[in-house]
């Protein structure tokens, strides 16, 4: 079967649109499959770098279909404004193709996810503020308006209206803040509705054929395994899954036709937002990390949180996402430490902690049990082959490997795309 996935094992920001580039050009579809303008994919082609958020990463190459799937959430004047800036560059979105059951992110969902933000104190859970809890908590409820529903005036006209009806009285009684107005949101979203139209399909019955027909689909992950809803750190998550069985139900294909998962794993942690963080450096290898890695957020700009690598977590997301390969990236960044730590397994008190704590009190009072690694000193953003990088910087990897029992398949040593050493090709397990 010719399909590879791309899936964050972490707290997001791990690398996953490099590596989806690269995969990229070996594949004819390119899908996302849940979340939404919360990603931030930096990609970075010929020393340019582009900043996608809706639009999966194969929209740089001009040969690839580029599905925006059932399961994401969408902005359309995000999602117009991307397509704008992509033909600014002298890019096409040509083959773009939308799905007509995604749902659809209003300005109420904007206005709420701030007004329960506000509202919530310590449990701030730190979002992105897209609305993306919002649109999600409305399809849940069943209220939620599709892109199936935007192309309808009428049915369109009926939904928006009774939601803003609703909307309004939890902005203005209960939160304290200004409505939206009815009448703005339909002039601008009927106008978003025709810019939209031609590229709105079922993509489900797409993507099942292109898979059928021995096509290679790539399906690219947003957010990240410890951000996943059910089995994230609750309630510092988003809301959608982002594991590989996610990535399933938000693209509308059966578990069987997923074959060569890549978990992507950032050779050091990073958290944006709230919420435990057990490896988490708030000394000055902390802010070293931050500095050297220009760790600051793709969409708010915001400083990521900066600790060691945290294989509790990658090894269970290796368990939820099936992960058949691991793509490390970032190496480079460790270049100049002396030594480099990794946690292996946490203890609560003093007791070793099996399976991942549901219980965030519990988490917060684990401690972190590490590994001492020799670092390797050496820039090695220009090696391209496995067994050209230094035997330090090898000996951290394989422990990487050896640990979470999941093989290598890919090493980045920088955010360019030749700067990648492959040792299992993208599409080759049956
Ligand atoms: P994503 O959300 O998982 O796609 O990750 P982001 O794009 O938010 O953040 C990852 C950042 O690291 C981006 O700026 C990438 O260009 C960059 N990047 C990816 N791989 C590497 C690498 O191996 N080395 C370095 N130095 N940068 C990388
Ligand atoms: P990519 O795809 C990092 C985090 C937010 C916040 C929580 C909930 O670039 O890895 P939301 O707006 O989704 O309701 O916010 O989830 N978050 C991310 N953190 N990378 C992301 O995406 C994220 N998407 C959401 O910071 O803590
Ligand atoms: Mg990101």
């Amino acid at each position: 079967m010719a399909t590879s996935m791309v899936i964050g094992t972490q707290w997001g920001d791990e690398g996953k649109g490099k590596v989806v580039d690269y995969l990229a050009e070996q594949a004819d579809v390119v899908v996302r499959s849940q979340g939404g303008n919360n990603a931030g994919h930096t990609v970075v082609v010929d020393d340019k770098a582009f900043a996608l958020r809706l639009l999966p990463s194969g929209i740089l190459y001009n040969d690839k279909i580029n599905i925006v799937g059932p399961g994401v959430v969408i902005d359309p004047k995000v999602l117009l404004g991307e397509i704008a800036n992509l033909k600014k560059e002298g890019k096409s979105a040509d083959s773009l193709r939308i799905s007509d059951r995604a749902h659809v992110i209003f300005p109420y969902h904007n206005r709420l996810d701030e007004a329960e933000e506000a509202s919530k104190g310590a449990l701030k859970v730190g979002t992105t503020k897209n609305g993306i809890g919002p649109c999600y908590a409305d399809k849940v409820n069943r209220v939620g308006i599709r892109i199936c529903d935007l192309m309808n005036e009428d049915v369109f006209k009926e939904k928006l209206a009774y939601n803003v009806k609703i909307k309004n009285k939890i902005l203005t009684d209960v939160y304290g803040f200004e409505p939206v107005d009815f009448d703005q949101i339909l002039k601008d979203y009927l106008a978003y509705a025709e810019e939209l139209r031609p590229m709105v399909c079922d993509t489900q019955a797409l993507l099942i054929e292109a898979i059928k027909s021995g096509k290679k689909v790539l399906f690219e992950g947003a957010q990240a395994t410890m951000l996943d809803l059910d089995h994230g750190t609750y309630p510092f998550v988003t809301s959608s899954h982002p594991l590989s069985g996610g990535a399933s139900v938000g693209a509308g294909v059966g578990p069987n036709y997923l074959k060569n998962i890549y978990g992507v794993v950032k050779a050091y942690t990073t958290r944006v937002g709230a919420g435990p963080f057990p490896s988490e450096l708030l000394d000055e290898t902390g802010e070293l990390l931050r500095q050297t890695g220009h760790e600051f957020g793709t969409v708010t700009g915001r400083p990521r949180r900066t600790g060691w690598l945290d294989l509790k977590v990658v090894s269970y997301a290796a368990g939820l996402n099936s992960l058949d390969y691991l793509a490390i990236t970032r190496l480079d960044i460790l270049d100049k430490l002396p030594e480099i730590k990794i946690c292996v397994g946490y203890t609560h008190n003093g007791e070793e902690v099996k399976g991942f704590p549901a219980d965030l009190h519990f988490l917060e009072e684990c401690k972190p049990v590490y590994e001492t690694l020799p670092g390797w000193q050496t820039d090695i953003s220009g090696i391209r082959e496995y067994a050209k990088l230094p035997e330090n910087a090898r000996r951290y990897v394989e422990r990487i490997a050896e640990v979470t029992g999941v093989p290598l398949g890919i090493v980045s040593v920088g955010p360019n795309r030749e700067q990648t050493i492959v040792l299992e090709e993208g599409f080759q397990k049956k």
